[in-house]
């Protein structure tokens, strides 16, 4: 696992080449599996791949061109109401129960959900030689930028009430073979033992 984790890197330039639909069910279905608090699943994930719905997609994610070039895309969405869904009554605690807790409390902690299962789908996909890259600038009711066309997106795809387009996941193979360039911080500028600044 953890030499895919290094050697997974955003793709955004594709080749032609299709992905099958038995790979597409089955990073789907690593999503689908992924953990969520109380067993929620405060989640729906669409996938595109209608060149005229990755173009609107495209549009909303601000015109980055490979959401349209992908040959698949996921687009994930933060079901708010599925707290009230689960009708989890008997938890009377907010700390334990997110649907007791502010809107803006359920907001974050439905799309805290969503980390999960786009991470498993992303290395899933890596996994199957499907390279991937995540798309969070996007209009949303977070970002409230590209509001009219996000107004179109949600009817186009039929998201309805507290269902929030969070995140896309865009798929396809690479069209260039490239080396991987992890840039990341000091394994002990993020890790410490017991207290920050302490070296693990
Ligand atoms: C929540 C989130 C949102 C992101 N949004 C975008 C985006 O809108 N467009 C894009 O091209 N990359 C986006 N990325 C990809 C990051 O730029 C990329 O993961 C980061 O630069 C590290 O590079 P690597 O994935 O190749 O290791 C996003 C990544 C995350 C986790």
């Amino acid at each position: 696992m953890l030499d895919l984790i290094k050697s997974r890197k955003s793709v955004r330039k594709y080749s032609e080449k299709h992905i099958s639909d038995e790979d597409l069910r089955k990073i789907l279905e690593a999503g689908r599996l992924a953990p969520s608090w109380m067993n929620v699943q405060s989640w729906k994930f669409i996938l595109v791949k209608s060149q005229e719905n990755k173009d609107l997609l495209s549009k909303l994610s601000i015109g980055q061109a490979h959401v349209k070039n992908a040959d698949a895309l996921i687009v994930c969405v933060a079901d708010e109401n599925a707290w009230e869904e689960a009708k989890i009554t008997h938890i009377k605690n907010p700390a334990l129960n997110p649907a007791l807790q502010s809107e803006n409390g359920i907001l974050i902690r439905t799309m805290e959900q969503l980390i999960y299962p786009i991470s498993y789908m992303m290395l899933e996909a890596e996994s199957l030689g499907i390279s991937s890259c995540i798309i969070g600038a996007l209009g949303n009711e977070i970002t409230g930028i590209e509001q009219e066309t996000y107004r179109e997106v949600k009817s186009k795809l039929g998201l309805g009430e507290k269902q929030i387009l969070s995140t896309i996941i865009t798929l396809g193979y690479e069209a260039e073979k490239s080396e991987t360039n992890k840039i990341r911080k000091e394994f002990d500028s993020v890790v410490s033992l017991e207290k920050i600044g302490n070296k693990f």
